[in-house]
């Protein structure tokens, strides 16, 4: 598909279908960049359902990025209990320090300052950068990677398919609303295009996806063997 007529599809079904989660704004408003980055650190190994409440617990203790901060360390580790990977949270408040002391408290929005912050690898960045200040970044996750793999029948096996993959995600990725398209990805990953019995039916990309064509969308992504 050409990036005009896949991204405006995307963007048109997300108009309509969006999941409306915790982290994000109302449609035509910049969400803030330091909501952005906590639900995206939250999110990194954690379920969009078991992070809803852990991000308004957060936000409520710690309102600014000055707020967590100035938080003890073992504050922010006892919140975070029951989400796992504790290094996660460690970093959380390493960054926030550093965002708060050194950047004056506003998130920076290019992706070589981004990635320079404690928690923060080319996911997350991407991440940041395309949702909270609308840069054209492409953001490949594992439901990504899922979606482009099946979109083009991509059959080199994971991991060595990465770079393949990131270069036709690249190539659909728009200008214009890299956000709220990243996003939409991520809702079609997790709805739609599923790992088993992926519901076709009402996929805004069906039309161009060349596993639906063939009718073999579970062989994708192809795993090396262990
Ligand atoms: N997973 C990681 N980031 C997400 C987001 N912004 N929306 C939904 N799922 C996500």
């Amino acid at each position: 598909p050409s990036k005009k007529s896949f991204s405006t599809n995307i963007l048109d079904w997300y108009d309509l279908h969006a999941r409306s989660l915790p982290w994000r704004s109302p449609p035509g408003v910049r969400p803030d960049p330091y909501h952005v980055w906590l639900s995206e650190i939250m999110l990194q190994q954690t379920t969009v359902a078991t992070v809803g409440p852990y991000f308004e617990k957060f936000l409520k203790a710690w309102p600014t990025v000055h707020h967590m901060a100035s938080a003890p360390l073992d504050d922010i580790l006892t919140a975070w209990a029951g989400l796992g990977y504790y290094a996660r949270a460690r970093n959380l408040h390493k960054c926030a320090v550093v965002v708060s002391r050194d950047f004056g408290g506003v998130f920076p929005d290019d992706l070589p300052s981004l990635l320079s912050l404690p928690g923060i690898g080319p996911y997350t960045a991407a991440a940041i950068a395309a949702i909270a200040f609308d840069r054209s970044s492409t953001v490949v996750d594992g439901n990504i990677e899922r979606i482009i793999s099946r979109l083009y029948r991509i059959n080199t096996p994971l991991p060595a398919a990465k770079k393949e993959i990131t270069k036709k995600a690249a190539a659909l990725t728009p200008e214009k609303r890299a956000g709220d398209y990243a996003q939409a990805l991520m809702d079609i990953g997790a709805v739609i295009c599923t790992p088993r019995r992926p519901n076709c039916g009402t996929c805004p990309a069906a039309h161009a996806c060349a596993a639906f064509a063939k009718g073999d969308m579970e062989k994708y992504p192809v795993k090396a063997p262990k």
